[in-house]
């Protein structure tokens, strides 16, 4: 069957058409036209602003639609498609209304089932995807951890089965993209900042390779000397703290982090140091191993204690190298199939919520549900 999905509930438009057959373990997807609009109009804001973005996704729903008709040639078709999908949450409310009005008025005209499709399902599904050309779902060995983390998500879902979902453990506070994003602005980083932090760290990281011994450690203590003379043995402001990564749950807390990276450059203006270039390095650096470290010690636990057999990551942060690299010697030790979702697929996007709806619309037996009673969710969850 063909399909169009529809995302609208952050500040990425996407639509994609598709063609997809086979069932919930064996799909296949041909995609036929897949296009994005990021919304560039929050840099300058340092965060999504809900009433420009919905601006911009009615803006830009008509246009991606039209152009993606015209590329598959569908455009004068009475029915170009046979259903459509389309997030319902979680997501800033006024964002998802939008889409879920304009697919609507399309379900309504061309006379065809609507989908409501959860966009966290979607991060989990997405490492299926691609945003070009055809791919297939595979039969994954269970019990499966998916690790959800985005701009507002740091969640471990465990699954039973394929499609059962259960949360075993979330942020309290934050979520790890939005930490991310908060120390890139007071490093006066551009927004999103993650991408930014993320390249600065690495960059330092590779820096410090090569040194023999403990360098980022002796680094640390070099410069904290510097600023801070005999009091450095003391305090150690490039340390930062790793909350809640001790507890017992499988929760996580962001929101401290944050603000102990705040006090850090505060007392380091405080001492008359310039917060340059090489100083953001550092703060970044320790930054991420830190964010990055809460999130592998309980994926660690969690694969030890429910003997997890395949491990999910989904969402913008899933791009960040160093979680990558960190969660592939975790299951490489212990033979765990990892599964990661392409850069373009890590951020929000149309084609993992074809993937959700197309095998929610084959597992609920096609069945159709009534228009009226689609929704947007800010709070949904999988
Ligand atoms: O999934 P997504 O596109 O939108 C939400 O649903 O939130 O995730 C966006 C988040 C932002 O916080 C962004 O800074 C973060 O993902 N992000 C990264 C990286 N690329 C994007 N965080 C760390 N490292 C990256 N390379
Ligand atoms: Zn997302």
């Amino acid at each position: 069957m063909r399909i169009l999905s529809i995302e609208t509930s952050c500040d990425d438009t996407g639509i994609t058409i598709f063609e997809a057959k086979g069932g919930l373990t064996n799909a296949s997807f041909k995609i036929l036209s897949d296009n994005l609009a990021s919304q560039k109009i929050h840099a300058e804001y340092g965060g999504v602003f809900p009433v420009l973005a919905k601006r911009e996704h009615a803006k830009n729903l008509p246009l991606l639609l039209a152009h993606a008709l015209k590329k598959t040639k569908l455009e004068k078709k009475k029915k170009p498609v046979d259903a459509i999908a389309v997030t319902y949450g979680p997501g800033l409310e006024m964002c998802l209304w939008e889409g879920i009005t304009f697919a609507k008025n399309l379900a309504k005209e061309w006379s065809v089932p609507l989908i409501p499709t959860n966009h966290m399902e979607g991060h989990i599904l997405s490492v299926f995807g691609k945003h070009k050309g055809s791919f297939k779902v595979e039969k994954l060995k269970t019990p499966i951890l998916a690790l959800l983390v985005s701009g507002g998500h740091t969640q471990l879902v465990l699954m039973k089965g394929w499609m059962q979902y259960e949360i075993i453990g979330e942020t309290v506070d934050d979520a790890v993209g939005e930490a991310f994003d908060k120390v890139a602005r007071m490093l006066g980083l551009p927004y999103p900042g993650g991408p930014y932090i993320s390249k600065l760290a690495e960059e330092e990281r590779r820096l410090l390779r090569g040194i023999p011994g403990s360098a980022t450690a002796r680094t640390r203590a070099n410069f904290q000397q510097k600023i801070m003379g005999a009091d450095a043995k003391q305090s150690s402001p490039f340390i930062l703290p790793r909350p809640m990564m001790y507890t017992k749950d499988f929760n996580f807390s962001y929101s401290g982090l944050k603000t102990s990276v705040l006090y850090l450059i505060r007392d380091l203006e405080k001492s008359g140091q310039k917060i340059n270039d090489k100083i953001k390095a550092e703060i970044a650096l320790e930054f991420e191993n830190a964010a990055i470290e809460c999130i592998t010690h309980k994926v660690k636990r969690v694969i030890e204690k429910y003997g997890i057999k395949t491990v999910i990551i989904g969402g913008g942060v899933a791009a960040n190298k160093h979680l990558r690299s960190e969660m592939k010697k975790i299951t490489t030790k212990g033979e765990i199939k990892l599964l990661l979702p392409t850069l373009e697929l890590s951020r929000d996007n149309s084609v993992m919520i074809g993937i959700a709806g197309y095998l929610n619309f084959i597992k609920n037996k096609k069945k159709v549900i009534k228009p009226d009673t689609i929704k947007a969710t800010g709070n949904l969850r999988v």
